[in-house]
């Protein structure tokens, strides 16, 4: 945190000085009563500064005491004020950091750290948590500090008019000390069940209804509310717990504050009576005790606002100090502009290491020649293409551009020099042109409606009423399977990255546009390097090279008529799928 607080230390300085005349202000309050009550109606001569009153007749002094009450009440409205607002506006804006800190952390993690954890209750993290440290800053900055130092200044002014009876107030102050760090580790743990509980809530929300399509389609509405419900009651039963100890503590703390006040009675009124002390500093010293409730009452109700704000703060330390992300090599250097082959040797990657999806994989694509990758499901295809994007990491073996590892190249450049269209194309919530721009966000109009041309966006597009200004909602919902995989590849067309990763390209299309795609994507790969994975195979005879992956390894690699004609999977699929392969595929001129 101490990080987030240095760029603001100014005006946290400032807040903290005012903070200090505020509690000065607040302890000279009660002195106008003192003067009203020994000097106004006791008659007792007038020292120190009051002695300038001299002359003056008791209703004379008394304005005077009460115009100096309000003056002092006026002038700490204004302190406050400042204050509250100046430390209010730092704590706003060091959560604004932070949650931005938090957002881009959470974008920079990797695929692994996403994987584990869901993402409504990240959502959450990034604002409850965060406005829950924020409270518990601005508390901290408006409440603490102030409170504190309140607590200070009654304490020495108590002492300087009378160190007995203060030593006797402070007897209460180990058991409270003691009582407030016992809470707070248990209102601590209290709140982290809560929020925890509150995160698995919104994960199961955003889920839901991200797919209340499959929900209202397999008529599970009820079983949702009912699951809802039951996770709802574990939210309140758990923020039910964290209150509970919240609100015994502040009872508690009372009772020794009030035995304290209740000693301080009986051995002031003793000193009166005996004439060691007025009644009017008696008055001052149980006034001073009773405001010496106020800090303390509020500190006892900031410690679970802080131990609130130490919980959120450290499930957004989980994601603030995770290592889980692809770093750069302190030498990274830049992707080569133009690789000319991307060679994968004897990669080894499991996501859990123990059972590795992918054996031994090498294979290598040089510039012009589309490879396209056949394989059962679930044998590791699209895994392959996300290693090639450094999403993971391998657990052995290589990947290089032009000879160099990409371990060694800064992964910003790497992901530039590549395009994937993934198997579920990710469409946002914007325009068709803004999802195709997504590729390469300085494209000009022209170059969108080039690619959207290739990529057979245009036909569909120019029947919408808005054209690509249409919004088409969030996840695409407003386009068809088809529809949002060619705008996908329209963003990868037009990236125009040297690496061309196409993972199902035509799944979901009709057999004419099928063809056209692949006529799209086959004119794409001229002077690119093209890895295809397809389960089809019209797509796969369109290829230079095919690569069968069996169980995570290559288990037959070649043109494809040169595997039809050897016999193995892939001719056995072709008959299948009964597919006609030209004898000798025309090489395509590029
Ligand atoms: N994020 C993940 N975490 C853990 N295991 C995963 C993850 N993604 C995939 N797997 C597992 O890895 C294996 C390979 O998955 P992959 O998606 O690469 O298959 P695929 O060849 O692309 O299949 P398909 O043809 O169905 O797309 C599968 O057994 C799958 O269960
Ligand atoms: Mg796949």
């Amino acid at each position: 945190m101490r990080g987030f607080l240095r760029p603001y230390w100014l005006a946290l300085s400032v807040s903290a000085a005012l903070a200090l005349v505020d509690t000065m202000l607040g302890l000279a309050r009660p002195w106008p009563m003192q003067l009203a009550v020994d000097n106004a109606i006791g008659g007792r001569p007038l020292t120190g500064w009051a002695r300038s009153l001299h002359g003056l007749p008791p209703a004379g002094i008394a304005v005077v005491a009460a115009l100096g009450a309000v003056a002092l009440v006026g002038l700490s409205g204004i302190t406050g004020y400042l204050t509250s607002f100046l430390s209010g506006a730092a704590a706003e804006r060091i959560g604004a950091d932070l949650r931005a800190r938090v957002y881009e952390r959470l974008l920079a993690l990797s695929p692994r750290f996403h994987d584990r954890n869901r993402s409504g209750d990240l959502v959450t993290r990034l604002t409850g948590d965060v406005s829950r440290v924020q409270d518990a800053l601005v508390v901290w900055l408006v409440s603490a500090v102030p409170d504190v130092l309140t607590l200070i200044g009654l304490l020495v002014v108590l002492l300087a008019i009378d160190p007995g009876m203060t030593g006797v107030a402070l007897v209460a102050v180990p058991p409270l000390a003691v009582l407030a760090a016992l809470r707070r580790r248990q209102i601590k743990r209290a709140q982290r069940e809560a929020r925890a509980r509150q995160g698995d809530l919104a994960a199961r929300v955003a889920e839901s209804l991200r797919h209340v399509r499959a929900v209202q389609a397999f008529a599970q509405q009820d079983a949702e509310n009912r699951r809802f419900r039951r996770d709802n009651t574990g939210v309140v039963r758990t923020s039910l717990r964290a209150l509970d100890l919240e609100a015994r503590y502040g009872p508690a703390a009372d009772m020794l504050l009030a035995a304290g006040g209740g000693l301080v009675l009986w051995l002031g009124v003793l000193r009166v009576t005996s004439g060691r002390m007025t009644v009017g500093v008696l008055l001052v010293v149980l006034s001073y005790l009773a405001s010496l409730y106020g800090p303390v009452r509020s500190l006892t109700r900031l410690a679970s606002v802080l131990a609130r704000g130490a919980a959120s703060r450290e499930r957004l330390s989980e994601v603030l100090t995770s290592d889980e992300y692809v770093a750069d090599a302190p030498d990274a250097v830049p992707a080569p502009d133009e690789p000319r082959t991307l060679t994968v040797q004897a990669l080894t990657f499991g996501y859990d290491p123990r059972h590795p999806v992918l054996h031994e994989v090498s294979l290598q694509v040089c510039r012009g020649e589309m490879v396209c990758l056949v394989g059962a499901t679930g044998v590791g295809k699209s895994t392959l293409l996300s290693l090639l994007l450094r999403l993971y990491d391998p657990d052995a073996g290589t990947i290089a551009l032009d000879g160099s590892g990409i371990r060694g190249l800064t992964t910003a450049s790497l992901r530039e020099r590549i395009a994937l269209v993934p198997q579920d194309p990710w469409i946002l919530d914007g325009t068709v042109a803004d999802n195709i721009a997504f590729g390469r966000p300085n494209a000009n109009r022209d170059e969108i409606l080039d690619a959207a041309r290739t990529a057979l966006v245009h036909p569909f597009v120019s029947a919408m009423p808005a054209g690509y200004d249409t919004v088409v909602g969030e996840g695409g919902v407003l386009l068809s399977g088809g529809q949002r995989r060619r705008v996908a590849l329209a963003r990868a067309l037009l990236r125009g990255s040297p690496v061309l990763l196409l993972d199902e390209p035509t799944s979901g299309l009709d057999a004419e546009s099928e063809q056209a795609v692949m006529d799209a994507i086959e004119q794409a790969a001229a002077g690119r390097m093209t890895l295809v994975v397809s389960h089809r195979l019209r797509v796969a005879a369109l290829a230079d090279r095919v690569l069968v992956m069996t169980d995570g390894r290559i288990t037959e690699a070649g043109a494809p008529a040169e595997l039809t004609a050897r016999g193995g999977t892939f001719a056995d699929w072709c008959r299948l799928q009964r597919v006609e392969l030209p004898s000798a595929r025309q090489p395509v001129s590029r």
